[in-house]
């Protein structure tokens, strides 16, 4: 039987299958791929650990089912093509063959450089074949690799570095983004003075721009893999290993970070890949996200990979040398399935349609999305413009610690219905609760969206801190996994995503938690309190809005309002400085002392019709001189 789902009529056949029977569905599945050792049980799992364990004893290594046991592509076939920054640079094409020499070899390498079976490893890189190879090299010897997004600054680095204990850094010598050439070594090099246990950073030379050499500790990549072979015997992996750790922004101050297993994560992004996208075996797949984040983790890297697709990966941004780029790269490569982001399409959107003209997109079959919800005017934009009325649109709703997409349109396959994620996946059990946690049936509801059942994707703890997994997920519903998102159930039974309703803000598509960024901006020395909301943003999807009480020392607002951006900047990265900076002389507070960030978010998003009852605060006058300061009244 084919894991193909290829009419809705299949879909809903399929899906009551999984209902009814999720050992039997996912152990079919399971059957194609190439094990070293079978499983004793398929699922053996309570939510209240919550301790989940898929394929039981079962023994098997992922890149094995990339490489030697591809089920799918001949070895000639290109996996990874690859657009650089600047489009008057070459691009380079890497076949099956080719990346699975590459993947052995800069396994050996790591080897040699003392890396270790359960070792942990950080791959700081810029949008280059080699950070896949890196991930795939990882996974060949059993090193669990995390990959930083190389626009994190020298803390958060630092910071993870740290909770993980990493053993290796992987990174380059600088990055291209746009116009703008990054200093990507330096900022390792600031970070590891805050470090104790990297022993080696292997560079990879990308921009050939002059960095610090360590003896000792740091090693050119091309030295690295100088003479030694690419035959490398894969690792035995148990199915539950660690395959990789993700760190991600939640409501409490400090990133976790997200495990995933190997087996798994492995069938999961298989899976959903082929059954999303329908890809078909000589279709160029597009994803544009980053590797550092789940999205090119899953449907960049692994999933495509998996499947046997060619996936292309571009090192640079939509707007360079013009808002036409992402077209350009369209029809130079015949592109059949594009998947993006609404803040990507919405700054497309804002530039007009004169970057399209000159575009054919005919080669488009399928558009996606990913990373929050898209408004309704955006969805019609791309696929009236980019679709061309023609293409199917994915809204695909998942998360880091789903591992894959959830719920989702299948191309061709569910009707669209503008701004829906649609309806689950095989596999995947969603239920929408009230705040006390009742169950919300029917159609017409609306509430907070857990899912009731294991899926093999799914996040297994947060790395070093197993309570604070069960805490965050699996405490607010006892039984069930809690998403921290709002989700309605309309009259058809289609399912809309609101957003988030915890202290997370998604800026551009990318999870920020609100203490984080709080923690940020109290390192400023005159920064006394601040609290951080989101707002809506016509192009990010939502800004970050800070209020900060401070000293001001004789500074002016102006000076303490730069110095604010400049302190979340180098403490957190470019992606967590706030939009907007109001400075206040106190925030609106309850008798027990807790802010009232419904009061703020109103604020922040200009609008002050309801504000409620704020006589019951503990300063009330603060509101009106924090409206009258935000220039609203
Ligand atoms: C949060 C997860 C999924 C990979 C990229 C982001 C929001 C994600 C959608 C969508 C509405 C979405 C949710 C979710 N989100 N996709 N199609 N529609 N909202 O991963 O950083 O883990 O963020 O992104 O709020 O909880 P992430």
């Amino acid at each position: 039987m084919s894991d193909r789902i290829d009419s809705l009529s299949d879909y809903f056949k399929r899906y009551e299958e999984s209902i009814a029977d999720p050992e039997q569905f996912w152990e079919k599945i399971a059957k194609q791929f190439h094990w070293q050792k079978p499983w004793d049980t398929v699922l053996d799992w309570d939510f209240e650990g919550p301790n989940i364990t898929w394929f039981k004893n079962a023994k098997l290594n992922l890149t094995e089912n990339i490489f030697e046991k591809q089920r799918f592509a001949d070895e000639n076939k290109i996996a990874i093509l690859w657009e650089p920054n600047d489009p008057q640079e070459d691009s380079r094409k890497i076949s099956y063959k080719e990346l699975f020499e590459r993947t052995g070899q800069f396994a050996n390498a790591m080897l040699e450089q003392g890396v270790e079976k359960g070792d942990r490893v950080i791959i700081y890189m810029p949008m280059v074949p080699e950070a896949a190879i890196a991930m795939l090299a990882c996974a060949r010897i059993g090193a669990v690799h995390s990959v930083v997004f190389a626009g994190f600054s020298a803390t958060a680095l630092a910071d993870r570095i740290n909770d993980c204990s990493a053993k290796m850094v992987l990174t380059s010598d600088g990055n291209f983004r746009g116009a703008k050439k990054i200093p990507v070594k330096e900022v390792v090099d600031e970070a590891l003075k805050h470090t104790t246990t990297i022993s080696k950073v292997i560079v990879y030379q990308r921009t050939g721009q002059a960095v610090t050499m360590e003896a000792g500790r740091d090693v050119w990549w091309h030295d690295a893999i100088a003479g030694v072979p690419s035959e490398n015997t894969p690792e035995s992996m148990d199915a539950e290993d660690l395959l990789f750790i993700l760190y991600t922004s939640g409501s409490t101050g400090k990133p976790k970070g997200v495990a995933h297993t190997t087996a798994g994560y492995m069938l999961y992004t298989y899976y959903t890949f082929r059954n999303v996208f329908q890809y078909e075996s000589d279709d160029v797949y597009w994803c544009t996200a980053d590797v550092g984040w789940i999205t090119g983790h899953s449907y960049i890297v692994y999933g495509p990979l998996l499947a046997g697709a060619t996936t292309l990966m571009f090192e640079g941004v939509p707007t360079y040398p013009d808002a036409g780029r992402f077209w350009d790269i369209i029809d130079k490569y015949k592109v059949n399935q594009f998947y993006t982001a609404p803040t990507a399409i919405r700054a497309l959107q804002a530039c007009g349609l004169e970057p399209l003209e000159g575009h054919s997109l005919d080669s488009i079959k399928v558009i996606g999305s990913v990373g929050e919800p898209i408004n309704e005017e955006a969805w019609h934009w791309y696929h009236h413009h980019i679709g061309k009325g023609r293409c199917p649109l994915v809204d695909t709703w998942w998360q880091t610690e789903t591992g894959g997409i959830m719920i989702s349109p299948l191309a061709g396959i569910t009707p669209n219905k503008p701004a829906h994620a649609s309806l689950p996946l095989p596999g995947i059990q969603p239920v929408i609760v009230d705040a006390e946690g009742v169950e919300l049936k029917g159609n017409n509801v609306e509430g907070n969206l857990c899912i009731r059942f294991p899926w093999p994707g799914m996040i297994r703890t947060t790395y070093g801190d197993h309570e604070r997994c069960k805490n965050t997920y699996f405490s607010t519903y006892p039984g069930m996994y809690f998403t921290g998102d709002g989700v309605k159930r309309d009259h058809d039974g289609y399912l809309r995503i609101l957003g988030r309703v915890d202290d997370v803000i998604n800026v551009s598509g990318h999870r920020m938690g609100t203490a984080e960024v709080e923690n940020a901006i109290n390192e400023h020395p005159n920064v006394i309190e601040s609290a951080v909301v989101g707002y809506p943003h016509d192009i990010k999807g939502q800004g970050i809005y800070a209020f900060a009480i401070c000293d001001s020392k004789g500074l002016t607002d102006a000076a303490l309002i730069a110095g604010i951006k400049d302190t979340v900047r180098d403490i957190i990265g470019p992606i967590a400085k706030p939009d907007q900076v109001q400075i206040v002389s106190g925030l609106p507070k309850t008798r027990s002392g807790k802010i009232m960030r419904r009061i703020l978010r109103k604020v922040a998003s200009k609008d002050i019709s309801n504000m409620g009852d704020t006589s019951t605060l503990l300063n009330p006058e603060v509101v009106d001189e924090i409206i009258k300061g935000a220039g609203i009244q």
